[in-house]
């Protein structure tokens, strides 16, 4: 059988080929769906160890469940994926969990998870010929966006709420070329005004409210089914903001469950900000809706978001695979934190919203001692240095640094220096 991809609405049901369209005209959000994969663990398998390319990709190792169609020559990569899975008796014990693991996601190319997304949606922006990509960002999106467009040689363009983002994640984002706009609002206004403008101008929206960042997204789940031999774990914890990622992993466990590689689904359990968890109160309430929050406040600046554009697909998500949402404050945030970093691992504080959550969850027992745990930390550690110096100075706001590790002043012989010592 052949395959075929369309752009289904999951709203409206309306298919749409693949063009342009990153929406349908109802509203809707769009998702891909391609019929007539033929495709097995043992094939899958022989692909990994390959050095050349499309294979030595951990996103396009598994190009039929991402973009079947798109001609290798297009494709724009950076090698991405291909990511560390640790353990650490520190995380271990901190969380609660013994079977405890956190998959790096910090470790892609510029430093964060959204550059699975990114390949694909860069490639499909490059075969749809389009001269310019843009997106609103809380820094990792924008850093991402730029070096592949840059890559591709077409050109960017970032909104990104004024002072907010992460400066390893600004500096980037300029450095890869990207026109930056600082928006002088929030995440949330961004994400409204690029959308109107990429709506108005000749600009291909490359936020996770296209179809085709979910699907490279999806290769998070894919690859870490593959990396534990197709035997799932019990819960994939993950930090939850825009919601893109949570669909992206929903629909990866739909859709190898549907392909018969893997035979049962793992739980997810997304991880929000206490001042920006509109997808909590959502699911805890049992409301039917999304009420937005208009100031969303945390010190994990990558899902300081209140009003997320895929929590139609996320609530989706978490029903089908009998998922928890979960909220965690920055003290706990920042605690999980310094014990990932001092586990000789590392991540930016968004990331660790994963690790604070399962030792929430386990604590309140819906997570069970003896169950399997993989935490995707989403960011490197290099994104956010003033998160991690002010916690350890001990100057966060509003957090108590319970495992700081402050750098103490030596005269400059090695007589002051031996009695620190
Ligand atoms: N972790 C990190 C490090 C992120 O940068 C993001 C999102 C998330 C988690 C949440 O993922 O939005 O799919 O629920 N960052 C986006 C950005 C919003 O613009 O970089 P999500």
């Amino acid at each position: 059988m052949s395959m075929e991809t369309s752009l289904v609405c999951i709203d409206c049901g309306k298919a749409h080929e693949p063009s342009r369209v990153w929406q349908c005209e109802c509203g809707g959000l769009l998702e891909a769906r391609t019929s007539g994969i033929d495709i097995s663990t043992g094939e899958l398998d022989r692909r990994l160890g390959k050095r050349s390319f499309p294979f030595n990709s951990g996103v396009w190792i598994y190009k039929e469940l991402v973009n079947p169609l798109i001609d290798d020559k297009m494709i724009v990569s950076k090698t991405e994926g291909n990511t560390t899975i640790y353990s650490h008796r520190k995380t271990s014990e901190f969380s609660g969990v013994a079977k405890l693991y956190l998959k790096h996601e910090g470790e892609n190319p510029t430093g964060s998870f959204k550059d699975r997304g990114m390949t694909v949606g860069v490639s499909e922006a490059v075969r749809l010929g389009c001269r310019m990509v843009g997106c609103a960002s809380t820094g990792n999106t924008s850093a991402s966006l730029a070096a592949y467009a840059s890559t591709a040689g077409i050109r960017s363009v970032v909104f990104i709420p004024s002072g907010e983002i992460a400066y390893g994640k600004l500096s980037q984002t300029m450095a890869y070329g990207a026109k930056v706009v600082q928006v002088k609002g929030n995440f949330d206004d961004a994400m409204r005004l690029i959308q109107e403008i990429c709506a108005k101008r000749e600009i291909y929206l490359l936020n996770s409210i296209n179809p085709w960042r979910i699907e490279g997204q999806k290769a998070i789940a894919f690859e870490l089914l593959q990396q534990m031999h197709w035997n799932p774990p019990d819960w994939i914890a993950l930090p939850a903001g825009n919601l893109g990622n949570t669909s992206a992993i929903g629909k990866a466990l739909r859709e190898l469950k549907g392909l018969g590689l893997v035979e049962k689904m793992p739980r997810i359990a997304a991880i929000q900000a206490e001042g920006a968890d509109p997808f909590y109160r959502m699911w805890k309430g049992g409301d039917a809706g999304l009420r937005r929050i208009e100031r969303p406040s945390t010190l994990a600046s990558a899902i300081r978001i209140g009003n997320p554009v895929s929590w139609k697909k996320a609530i989706r998500a978490i029903k089908e695979c009998s998922g928890v949402v979960e909220r965690v404050s920055d003290q706990e945030i920042m605690n999980a934190k310094a014990v990932i970093d001092s586990s000789g691992i590392g991540c930016e504080p968004a990331s660790a919203a994963s690790l604070a959550g399962v030792r929430k969850l386990r604590m309140g027992g819906v997570i069970k001692e003896d169950e399997t745990v993989v935490c995707i930390l989403t960011g490197n550690i290099l994104k956010d240095p003033d998160a991690t110096i002010n916690y350890h100075r001990g100057a966060l706001s509003g957090v108590v640094a319970s495992y700081a590790n402050a750098p103490v002043q030596a005269d400059a012989d090695s007589e002051s220096i031996m009695k620190i010592l």
